[in-house]
């Protein structure tokens, strides 16, 4: 007669391998982290040091520059990262939208982000990859806490700007280790666009806050290596757009060639939507047409084709496009900002940042250029989901992978720097820049800004700025610019 203990413990150990064999095929599964830093202009981390993007870097890919999708703002750029389809296809055009259909109005700070039906022209990557049977979670990524086709993330943040980065990460963190494990993350952090606006792209004070977000990626990755999960999951670091720096003379008044009364205006600077009064769009249009040099109207048809926008209904039959740096109002008295995107998505001021690394990314690589569209052909291919149809073509960026590389014509490697050079500079860098604004503050008194840095802790500075008539004092606190208006 067998011994019962003997088959109890057969059994028990049968099922402890085949529980092993099945957490080791989970675990098998492709990981993947998709962060987007706000406005991240693809040559910021050439200007200070920025020793963890140098690290991903070196560990893994570059694209040096990515051609994003026509209108480049945060809205839709952020669904085409996730979708791979242009504006006109995923049905976000811009951040503030009208569908004439249903009448119904869309803003980015409004209530109705939260209409799923907005979102519904595309699927976004997280429910296909969870249709799969896969968990994805969300930290804020654009439409994320939106019940997309009925479907949330399997684990998500509800919006909240006042979250800080490092409890983001921290939920993120929580998720990829489980319960309900998620193989399939998104990252949202509203730097360095928020300062990029507020400062605009050539102040000095960018380098701090672009300093900042290095310090932020360099939590993260601290945060991966001590979950152990840092030579597991598929890192992507990216941005929706780049950042480009306006002027007081470069101001464009739509009061002085039209009147009010004849259009609703839509989406703002620098593309503007306009929705011409019934009967009216002939008479906005020549109103417009030749009016000013620096910027350009199109009825809807006349768009240039390779925009890719034309062919949705929330596009407005009017679309007025200014040139790089100018900035369109009714009149002055609307808000002003040192910097914007929107622009043109060809040209570079208007490109994100893009490096990744881990086991699907060859190491130690650059090249030169891609579309975003391509990014979520990619992004299937690493998680082994079939892409649904999109404008992005996987053989345009096969080469970042690992197994399918081939070796093909790159860039010229930069001459790396040795790690002293790098010291060196950024000590001669903090000098310059405290050296520059002390100097600057003495001369142009006006408005001012204050800021402190984890980097350069033992430095305080100030700057004031003459140019302007609003007297603001700002304070640069980890990255966010605080901005005060106080009375001059
Ligand atoms: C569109 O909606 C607005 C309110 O949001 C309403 O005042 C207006 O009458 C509506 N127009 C049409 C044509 O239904
Ligand atoms: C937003 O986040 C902040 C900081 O974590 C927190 O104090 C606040 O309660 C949150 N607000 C909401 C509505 O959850
Ligand atoms: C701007 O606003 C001020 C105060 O509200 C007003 O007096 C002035 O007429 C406005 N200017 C224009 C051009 O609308
Ligand atoms: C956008 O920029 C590209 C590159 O400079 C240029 O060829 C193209 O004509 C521009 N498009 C428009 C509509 O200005
Ligand atoms: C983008 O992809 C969608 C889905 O396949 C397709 O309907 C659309 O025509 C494509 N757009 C362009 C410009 O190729
Ligand atoms: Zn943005």
């Amino acid at each position: 007669m067998p011994d019962l203990s003997v088959i109890k413990s057969c059994f028990l150990s049968c099922l402890l391998v085949l529980l092993q064999t099945w957490s080791s095929q989970q675990d098998e599964q492709s990981q993947l982290l998709l962060v987007s830093f706000d406005g991240f202009r693809w040559d910021y981390v050439n200007r200070v040091p920025t020793p963890n993007f140098r690290a991903l870097i070196d560990e893994g890919v570059q694209v040096e520059q990515v051609e994003n999708t026509y209108i480049t703002k945060t809205y839709p750029n952020h669904y085409t990262l996730v979708t791979g389809l242009h504006a006109e296809t995923h049905g976000i055009v811009a951040n503030e939208m009208y569908d004439p259909i249903h009448n119904r109005s869309f803003s980015m700070e409004g209530p109705e982000v939260y209409n799923a039906w907005w979102w519904e022209e595309a699927v976004p990557l997280w429910v296909t990859n969870q249709k799969a049977g896969r968990k994805s979670g969300a930290a804020m990524w654009p439409g994320s806490d939106v019940a997309i086709g009925g479907t949330y993330p399997t684990h998500f943040l509800s919006y909240n700007a006042s979250m800080p980065f490092e409890a983001r990460v921290e939920k993120l963190i929580d998720w990829f280790l489980g319960p309900e494990a998620i193989n399939f993350g998104v990252l949202y952090w509203e730097e360095p666009d928020e300062s990029g606006h507020n400062l605009g792209p050539e102040s000095p004070l960018m380098d701090v806050v672009i300093a900042d977000i290095d310090d932020k990626l360099g939590f993260l990755r601290g945060k991966l290596k001590n979950a152990g999960l840092y030579d597991k999951v598929n890192l992507i670091v990216t941005s929706d757009h780049g950042m480009t720096q306006l002027s007081h003379d470069k101001i464009i008044e739509l009061d002085t060639y039209v009147s009010r009364d004849l259009y609703t205006w839509i989406d703002k600077s620098p593309v503007v939507g306009i929705l011409p009064k019934e009967g009216k769009l002939e008479e906005v249009y020549s109103s417009l047409k030749n009016a000013n040099p620096n910027m350009v109207v199109y009825k809807k048809e006349e768009i240039p084709e390779h925009y890719h926008y034309r062919h949705n209904v929330r596009i407005m039959p009017l679309i007025i496009e200014v040139k790089e740096g100018w900035t369109v109002m009714q009149n002055r008295n609307g808000s002003f900002m040192l910097g914007n995107h929107g622009y043109n998505n060809s040209l570079p001021s208007m490109q994100p940042v893009f490096v990744a690394r881990g086991p699907a990314f060859r190491r130690d690589y650059t090249k030169a250029s891609m579309r975003s569209v391509d990014l979520y052909p990619l992004m299937c291919n690493i998680l082994g989901l079939k892409p649904l149809p999109n404008n992005g073509s996987l053989s345009n960026v096969q080469d970042l992978l690992v197994e399918t590389s081939t070796p093909k014509p790159v860039v010229p490697p930069k001459p790396r720097e040795p790690s002293y050079a790098w010291a060196v500079g950024s000590i001669l860098g903090a000098a310059l820049v405290i050296g520059f604004l002390f100097i600057f503050v003495q001369q142009q008194p006006a408005w001012s800004l204050e800021f402190k840095s984890d980097r350069y802790p033992r430095y305080r500075a100030k700057a004031e700025y003459t140019k302007s008539n609003m007297g603001k004092d700002a304070t640069v606190e980890k990255g966010r610019a605080i901005i005060k208006i106080i009375a001059d």
